[in-house]
Order: C-alpha cells, then sequence, then structure tokens
C-alpha cells in the first residue's frame, strides 16, 4: 500500500483470476508524489490493468498522468482534440453503427516500436452496454506445452494496417468522416510491414508472453497467408479464451491504463442508439521489440 497525496492509502483490488485491479484513493487530477506514481506502476506491471473509478480529467489533466509513465505518442488515424494533441476522442453517436477498437486487437502493433501502453477516460457511457474486454497475453502464453512455445518462439509475423478497416469509417456519418484524418503519415504508416517476433519477453518484467493482434497480421515472416492461416486463427482462439479475461464496466470519469506490450482488448459494440465518448492517450514504448 502507498500513501496518496491526500494521506490515504491506495487500494488495490485484483478483480479477476487473469488480469485486471482496481485502484482507489487516488485523484488523478492531481500531481502526484514520485511515490504514488511508483506505487501505480508497481501494479501496473503486476496486474497489466489498472482500472480508476470517480474521476474528472480535463484533457491536460489526463496527459499530465500519462506523461509520468513516458512520452506520449501521436495516434496517426484520428484527429486529436483541440485542447491537445496526443489525446484522440474516441465517439460512437446514438445514430451510428460502427465502433472503434470492435475486434480483439493490440494498439499500434504495426508500427516498429510499439507502445507500452493506453489510457482511455470516460466522458460519457452508455446506461448499459459498451464494456471493454481484456486478454492477458503472457497467461496464453503459458498455458500451452513446452513444444508448443518452442514452435512459437522460432515464429515472427508480418503485421499490415492495410487488414484494418478504418477506425471511424461509417461513410454515411459526417461526424465520423470529419473525426478521421488521413495524412502523410497515414501513408507512410499504410505502407509499412513490420515484423514482430510472436513471443516477447516484457522489457520490465521479464516474463514471456504473446505479442499478437489478429485484425493487422499479414502471415508469418517466411510462410504465406494460406500456410500461416491456421496457426493464426488457432492463436487468436487461444488467446481470447474467457480464463484469460477481463471485462470492465464504464461509468462517466472511470480511466482504464493497460500495458499493450502484454495485454488486447475488445471493446463491445452492444450499445446502438446511445452515445459513447471516451478520451485516448498512448504511451510511447522506449524500444523497438
Ligand atoms: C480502443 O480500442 O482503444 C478503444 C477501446 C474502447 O473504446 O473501449
Amino acid at each position: 500500500m502507498s500513501v496518496s497525496q491526500k494521506g490515504t492509502p491506495l487500494e488495490i483490488e485484483r478483480i479477476t483470476g487473469s488480469l485486471g485491479a482496481v485502484v482507489s484513493n487516488v485523484d488523478l487530477s492531481r500531481a502526484l508524489s514520485d511515490l504514488t506514481i511508483a506505487k501505480i506502476r508497481e501494479a501496473f506491471l503486476e496486474h497489466h490493468v489498472l482500472f480508476f473509478r470517480n474521476q474528472s480529467l480535463s484533457p491536460l489533466q489526463q496527459a499530465a498522468f500519462g506523461q509520468r509513465f513516458g512520452a506520449l505518442e501521436d495516434y496517426p488515424f484520428v484527429r486529436p482534440l483541440a485542447a491537445h494533441s496526443k489525446i484522440i476522442p474516441v465517439i460512437k453517436e446514438a445514430d451510428e453503427r460502427l465502433n472503434f477498437g470492435g475486434g480483439w486487437h493490440t494498439d499500434l502493433i504495426y508500427r516498429p516500436s510499439p507502445p507500452l501502453g493506453t489510457m482511455l477516460y470516460a466522458v460519457q457511457v452508455p446506461a448499459r452496454g459498451g464494456d471493454t474486454l481484456f486478454a492477458d497475453s503472457i497467461r496464453a502464453y503459458q498455458a500451452v506445452s513446452s513444444r508448443m512455445q518452442q514452435l512459437m518462439e522460432s515464429l515472427s509475423v508480418v503485421y499490415s494496417v492495410k487488414h484494418v478497416t478504418r477506425p471511424t469509417s461509417d461513410s454515411d456519418n459526417e461526424d465520423q468522416r470529419s473525426r478521421s484524418m488521413p495524412t502523410t503519415t497515414d501513408l507512410e504508416v499504410v505502407e509499412s510491414t513490420p515484423i514482430h517476433p510472436l513471443v516477447r519477453t516484457h522489457p520490465e518484467t521479464g516474463k514471456k508472453g504473446l505479442y499478437f493482434s489478429r485484425g493487422h497480421t499479414d502471415r508469418f515472416e517466411g510462410m504465406t497467408p494460406a500456410e500461416s492461416k491456421p496457426l493464426l486463427d488457432w492463436l487468436y482462439n487461444h488467446m481470447t479464451q474467457p480464463t484469460f479475461t477481463a471485462r470492465f464496466q464504464w461509468q462517466p470519469g472511470s480511466l482504464a491504463f493497460w500495458d499493450n506490450r502484454c495485454v488486447s482488448h475488445y471493446a463491445l459494440n452492444d450499445y446502438h442508439g446511445e452515445r459513447r465518448h471516451m478520451h485516448r492517450l498512448t504511451i510511447a514504448g522506449d524500444r523497438p521489440v
């Protein structure tokens, strides 16, 4: 237990057998002590995704909290907030059908140096639905046989953002179109096909985990897409088994902070007719995979 800036103990409560913890007794809008940040980082490394409730964060305050964990990174496909160039709005309007992040994925895996983590803050959420699922890829790796682990360690995955539908691509909707932002950077990202090892050693904990995002995947290095497909499909099904997951129900003022190096996530799209509005920022990783 650590002591927050108000002198009350920071509480950390695990919410599933696999990953995820709720952190209480901390006001993220304030300048937190180095000790409190160190305790949050320790919990982040242990639980892989942290949830904070009842916060009230302006974009500047969210960015200030995010920067305590690393440099903030651009997201190339969505126009950022006017209030902060590194925070993007993730919005589904009441009349839209598509959502952002509605499939299992790992953020920005198609970049040469994938990010450390993502912070998502809930501004407005539906009365029910719109939960986010998280899956722990270290547990998924540990669950397979040693022979399968050896095979996995010999494989690298070729990624391409071309396989992803534009995140906010409801073409009939003017609001959605104005939020997407094709740029030169966008084209550079779309053209790149980075290759990452399937098994990654976490740079801070030293634990091995699967590093994989099916929706962004082209094939295994050295194999054709057709040869790769059966094992890619098996991996997807294996990694997203309920036993490796946690489910978070949002409230206005909730913030989730997940470790992109060992967690994939899925935004549920079960709330048509209601508006959901989040603010997302990405924290850069310190080195290529
Ligand atoms: C995302 O994929 O980053 C968005 C997740 C969500 O909106 O729940």
